[in-house]
């Protein structure tokens, strides 16, 4: 873990237009900055960065925040990565927490075998473009593959010797032990001969990295046309590479998968690299392993959307079909697309320029329960048996859709390509529900009682949801200023008797906010309003001005994206007609008093309302027992209500 005072200095440290800067042009434009928006494509800028408050807006997508989410954001760092990115930014040392003895070894472990990943990395690329041997072998034969130089070096593509030990030397000089050398699988240890052999001799090289860009491990290709060699060798699992959870070609097309939100997804090293060369960026490939839903995982962070991209032959095909399931049961689109025959998408890619590619994939990009129930169609004609089993096999994959709505499409679209009737389709669907339910003993698709049994309107919800929402933008924007209101206080007169009278009160907007929603026990329902507001009204007790600051710099996410909204809310109105829009600002300051009277009146209003609803609801449910007590609850708080609205109006 790293430790907060790292945490602390890097927060101090970034400035969110200079990180930024380095991925989005920005241009001053008042006090703030803009540019166009990396996360979608647009040509009017909406993206802006407030150098003031160090936050970011994204109004395209709606995302925002500090510096630290913008990177997760834009790189799809977790929060360590992100600390790490900036630290390395900014030079800033980062210190570790206190780690047991074991984790401590683990990561110790982790990170030397990385570092010599990296270092292994370095050196094979050295050996493709300096040694003879990898000239005259390995670059020849990327180059007859048709890979620029340019895209073999965006790829780090390299060349290992066909010597025993040529690696493995070179890095022992230079100060890596061999224990990870072995652990990382670079190296293969004969026991019996007590000699060491590197992994992968004679064979180009293709590195693989992990999300964040960091070498985790290694396929190669051999050149010889020996037969008995396998023509691709990779690196074992290890601490630091996990097939399963690794997708190659992931670091260099994230940014791409999310701003076309859409995935291709392709079977090796060549196919990713030859497409990515043709203008296909969004492309990544499982590379020696079936599809695994770690993997579609990953994927899914950044899109729901995948196209899969098929070899054109059938028994390929046919093998392909299963892992697709797999990607339907998370939920994501997928389209599938299948190439002319005998080409597959390196040779296809390699042999169309870059626009015909892209108009193909288009164009030939079906919808997957379509495209099989064609293919098993084509291939059962004629046969009942076998359609049956196609028609079981259909309904498989449509059961996998968690969307209803969906799978009730596509039973629709089944039964008129296979031509079976929809009421044979639809109960043979719900056979096969019932069985997957019976198997799991599920009963999660009851409602919980509560849900069945609120009958609130949502618009009323959304009514809540908007005044909480103005109860922290005023503490955000106002919470700190004194301000001035006008409450009923109840005084005796000089004859003793008890009267209202309006009279105006002055204090602090936050203490004002606070004091009012405990007196009534109020608690705000929306659980992020919640935390923010106990937040912000500890921030302004202990230091008055700096309460958005601090919440700002706080690290969770959840807060940081809401508190970055209702700022900007108000900024948006700088971003395009700054001139002809500037009285808004002036206006709003005004009567902060009223604004703040009339939020808090109006939540109160809200709420006693629906406790009259619920009460009124108990009263027709239970009419067997004593209702006095209800109906006088009703009744008091309906004149409670009375005056909350005389209070109302006089506010308004
Ligand atoms: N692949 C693999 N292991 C194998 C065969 C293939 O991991 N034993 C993966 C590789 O990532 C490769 C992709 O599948 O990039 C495509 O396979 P293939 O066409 O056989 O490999 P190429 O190197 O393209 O060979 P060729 O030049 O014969 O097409
Ligand atoms: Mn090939």
């Amino acid at each position: 873990m790293i430790n907060k005072s790292t945490i602390d200095q890097v927060y101090e440290a970034s400035r969110v237009e200079e990180v930024i800067g380095d991925f989005v042009s920005l241009k001053k434009s008042g006090a703030n900055f803009k540019g166009l928006s990396p996360f979608t494509k647009e040509n009017t800028p909406s993206f802006m960065v407030s150098p003031v408050k160090q936050i970011w807006k994204d109004f395209s997508s709606g995302k925002g925040g500090n510096v630290i989410a913008f990177i997760m954001e834009h790189e799809h760092f977790t929060y360590p990565e992100a600390i790490r990115y900036l630290a390395k930014k900014y030079s800033i040392e980062i210190e570790e927490t206190q780690q047991t003895e074991e984790e401590k070894l683990l990561n110790d472990d982790r990170e030397s075998m990385y570092l010599l990943s990296k270092y292994a990395s370095d050196f094979f690329e050295k050996s493709l473009w300096d040694s003879e041997e990898g000239k005259s072998i390995g670059v020849t034969y990327f180059r007859e593959r048709g890979f620029s130089d340019q895209t073999i070096k965006f790829f780090k593509l390299g060349y290992s010797s066909d010597k025993i030990d040529v690696f493995s030397n070179d890095a022992l000089k230079n100060g890596y032990k061999i224990e990870f050398m072995i652990k990382t699988g670079l190296v293969i240890s004969n026991e019996i001969q007590k000699s060491n052999v590197d992994r992968f001799r004679g064979r180009v090289i293709f590195p693989i990295r992990t999300m964040s860009g960091r070498i985790q491990g290694f396929g190669g290709r051999t050149l010889s046309s020996y037969k008995k060699t396998a023509k691709y060798i990779n690196s074992p699992e290890s601490d630091i590479y996990y097939k399963s959870k690794t997708l190659y070609g992931l670091y260099e097309a994230k940014q791409s998968i999310a701003k076309e939100n859409c995935c291709y997804l392709v079977e090796g090293y060549t196919d990713v690299i030859q497409m990515y060369q043709s203008g296909i960026t969004n492309i990544v490939s499982s590379s020696g392993t079936a599809l695994s839903s770690d993997q579609i995982r990953l994927i899914k962070r950044l899109t729901s959307n995948i196209v899969v991209l098929f070899d054109s032959d059938p028994a390929g095909i046919r093998a392909a079909l299963r892992g697709v399931d797999l990607i339907l049961e998370q939920g994501i689109n997928v389209r599938v697309c299948t190439f002319p025959d005998g080409e597959d998408p390196d040779s296809f890619a390699k042999s169309s320029s870059s626009s015909d590619l892209k108009d193909f994939l288009i164009n030939n990009a079906k919808d997957f329960i379509q495209f099989k129930a064609k293919l098993l169609l084509h291939e059962s004609e004629n046969d009942p048996i076998k359609k049956t089993s196609t028609v079981r096999d259909m309904i498989e994959s449509i059961s996998k859709i968690p969307d209803i709505i969906q799978q009730e499409f596509y039973l629709k679209s089944c039964s008129e390509i296979m031509d079976v009737s929809e009421e044979v389709l639809f109960s043979a669907f719900a056979q096969e529900n019932n069985k997957k339910h019976r198997n799991k003993n599920v009963k999660k698709y009851q409602l919980p009682q509560t849900v069945l049994k609120k009958t609130t309107p949502l618009k009323k919800i959304n009514d809540l949801y908007n005044l909480e929402k103005q109860i922290i933008s005023i503490l955000l924007q106002y919470g700190h200023i004194e301000a001035e209101y006008e409450d009923i206080v109840v005084k005796p007169n000089e004859e003793g008797v008890l009267i209202e009278s309006f009279e105006k009160i002055k204090s602090k907007v936050y203490e004002k906010i606070f004091l009012d929603l405990q007196e009534d026990e109020i608690e705000l329902a929306d659980p992020i309003f919640r935390k923010l507001f106990s937040q912000l009204i500890s921030a302004y007790q202990t230091k008055a001005d700096s309460a958005i600051n601090k919440l700002i710099f706080s690290n969770n996410s959840d807060l940081n994206l809401v508190v970055t909204d209702i700022i900007m809310e108000t900024e948006k109105y700088f971003l395009h007609s700054w001139e002809t829009k500037n009285i808004f600002v002036k206006s709003k300051t005004k009567d902060i008093g009223q604004l703040v009277s009339e939020t808090i009146l109006s939540l109160r209003k809200n709420l006693i309302n629906e406790k009259i609803n619920d009460l009124k609801s108990e009263l027709v449910k239970d009419e067997s027992i004593n209702n006095k007590d209800l109906l006088e609850d009703i009744m008091n708080y309906n004149s409670l209500k009375k005056i909350v609205s005389n209070k109302l109006n006089r506010v308004l």
